[in-house]
């Protein structure tokens, strides 16, 4: 039996104003996810989980899915079996779907050394998202296969990596509460917006990036701002304590975005300040009786090989 084992980052999504368009890849949380072609049985897919649970079904499950269209496509007949350990909660906002379905579409492509490129095997991860999102978006994927920042821009779609300033930490502040998937979340935000709404959103994603690549916490707290979907995801119980935070993140000059669909929260501040950073959301959430999760973190790397 030959098998891979894999590590895949969380992602955060959007960072503000960089809706389908940014994501950063987030050194903790990780899915380690087993890929193991098991000959000799015919072409079937097996899916086993620990952790967190996610759906079985192939066709239900992201990374599943992946395989189901890998093994179509490059013609794969034999037997494959995935063991996801799930480390990434579900339904949070970290790119969960994204990770497992960026760990199988990176194995598979090591298992039957098809030698897809970087673009291919973010194409085929993005499947992965029909299932939780209902499209095949690529802010989540594009950094849990490249690792670091990733802006998506064009039709069709191009993808470009850059790797932020060194001095950049991360917390997320996950609140334990309940969450509809991310179709809800898509389901509910408007086809149209307006040129004020626009023109405010690309001067605060243009800080957003300048921010990242020259580490400068005042450009990340001025930019990691959205006029369109944000606001009306809170509105519509998808944030937690929205104003609180926002001001919160404005008292402590920090840089703070829902983190993908929600519920969780990232803010990007200096690795020195992390921990105060975390204490202060902790406590917010606290006050109202909201428990949460914390990460303290960094960006991450992209998926690779473990043993
Ligand atoms: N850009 C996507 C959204 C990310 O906000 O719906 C989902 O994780």
């Amino acid at each position: 039996m030959k098998s891979i084992r894999v590590r895949a980052p969380a992602s955060s999504a959007n960072l503000g104003a960089g809706f389908d368009c940014f994501g950063l890849a987030l050194e903790d949380p990780y899915d380690i996810v087993e890929v193991s072609i098991t000959r000799g049985n015919g072409m079937h897919l097996k899916i086993s989980v620990e952790g967190y649970p996610v759906p079985l079904e192939p066709e239900r499950n992201t990374g599943g899915y992946v395989a189901l269209s890998m093994m179509r496509d490059f013609g794969l007949e034999d037997g494959i079996e995935i063991k996801i350990w799930k480390n990434i909660p579900p339904g949070s906002g970290l790119g969960s779907s994204a990770a497992t379905a960026s760990a199988v579409a990176y194995a598979i492509d090591k298992l039957y050394d098809l030698k897809l490129s970087q673009d291919k095997l973010i194409r085929y991860a993005s499947l992965g998202e029909i299932v939780s999102a209902g499209t095949p978006h690529l802010d989540n994927v594009a950094p849990a296969i490249l690792g670091g920042f990733t802006i998506i821009a064009g039709t069709p779609p191009k993808i470009y990596s850059f790797k932020p300033d060194d001095r950049l930490g991360v917390v997320v502040i996950l609140p334990y509460a309940s969450k509809a998937s991310t179709y809800e979340a898509r389901k509910i935000l408007p086809t149209m917006i307006s040129l004020s709404s626009a023109y405010r959103n690309v001067g605060y994603g243009s800080l957003t990036v300048l921010g990242l690549i020259l580490g400068r916490i005042d450009l990340l707290r001025d930019g990691m701002r959205d006029e369109v979907v944000e606001r009306i995801r809170a509105s519509h119980g998808f944030a937690q304590l929205y104003d609180e935070v926002r001001r919160l993140a404005e008292e402590l000059e920090v840089g703070i975005a829902l983190s993908g669909a929600g519920p969780a929260y990232i803010a990007i501040t200096y690795h020195e300040r992390v921990e105060s950073t975390a204490e202060s959301f902790r406590k917010i959430f606290e006050e109202k009786g909201i428990g949460c999760r914390i990460y303290i973190t960094k960006v991450g790397r992209g998926v690779y090989e473990v043993t």
